[in-house]
């Protein structure tokens, strides 16, 4: 099965109304409309995604969320359904970022059930995972890698339901970017473990790489074999360079 690429954005908690009009110069950057070979996905805060999904119209801009609770409604003060983020105009949601599971200690049984709330309301889940620099320097990576993956994946995921996000913690918002042969190692032993655990449908899921992807980075990375993609934080904020990396991924 041929992957279709996803370049997303994650503006984490960055944005207030007057960021939109980034979402707008993107879409204009872009001609009007995403490039049609690959999804490109915005995940703003909560708060400016029922105007950005309206923003967005039909210029084939995807929005998502940034976390979902693992419920469909009830007494959690502060929290969102993934069914809520539906109804604001996400397609996807992120769950299970390391700033999420940093700030708050979501293991990944939490994650899991999020992911599983998201595919319930008919959301695509960006299940991330990463190990920490303590984690790669102990030989560690791998096996924190992989537990995550097999413990974070919902029941039914699907190449169709889940996106995978690699994010080295020690690369986030860092500028220090995984090497090219760290990327694809780390990458292969992913898809491995989606295939153990869901055989080919599964392993055909999308494997993003996330971790300071700038513009002058992007196609090198994007280029390689199990990398499907980025998330991108810092460098999603501006619409030049988020159509910048966009750009250079259309030739891939
Ligand atoms: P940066 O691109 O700012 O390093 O952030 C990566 C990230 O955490 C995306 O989710």
């Amino acid at each position: 099965m041929e992957r279709r690429m996803l370049i997303a954005g994650n503006w984490k908690m960055n944005g207030l109304q007057s960021a939109r009009k980034e979402a707008a110069a993107l879409i204009a950057l872009q001609g009007g409309n995403m490039p049609g070979q690959f999804d490109v996905l915005i995940c703003p805060p909560a708060t400016l995604l029922a105007d950005m999904a309206r923003d967005a119209g039909s210029s084939g801009l995807y929005l998502g969320g940034q976390d979902c609770h693992s419920e469909d409604h009830g007494a959690h003060t502060g929290d969102i359904a993934a069914a809520m983020l539906k109804d604001a105009g996400a397609g996807y949601v992120i769950v299970g970022h390391s700033e999420r599971r940093t700030d708050y200690g979501e293991g990944d049984a939490q994650v899991k059930a999020k992911a599983e709330a998201a595919l319930v309301a008919g959301l695509i889940a960006i299940v991330c995972v990463g190990e920490t620099l303590a984690e790669r320097e102990a030989g560690q990576a791998f096996a924190v890698v992989g537990k995550q993956v097999e413990g974070s994946l919902p029941v039914g995921a699907s190449a169709k339901n889940c996106v995978l996000a690699y994010e080295p913690v020690w690369a986030i918002g860092t500028g220090k970017v995984a090497t090219l042969e760290d990327i694809a190692s780390m990458h292969a032993h992913i898809r491995g473990k989606l295939k153990t655990a869901g055989g080919a449908a599964l392993a055909a899921a999308r494997i993003l790489y996330g971790g300071s992807v700038k513009p002058s980075n992007a196609e090198q990375i994007f280029s390689m074999e199990d990398v499907d993609g980025g998330l991108i934080g810092g460098a999603s904020l501006q619409a030049t360079d988020f159509s910048a990396i966009i750009d250079v991924s259309k030739s891939l």
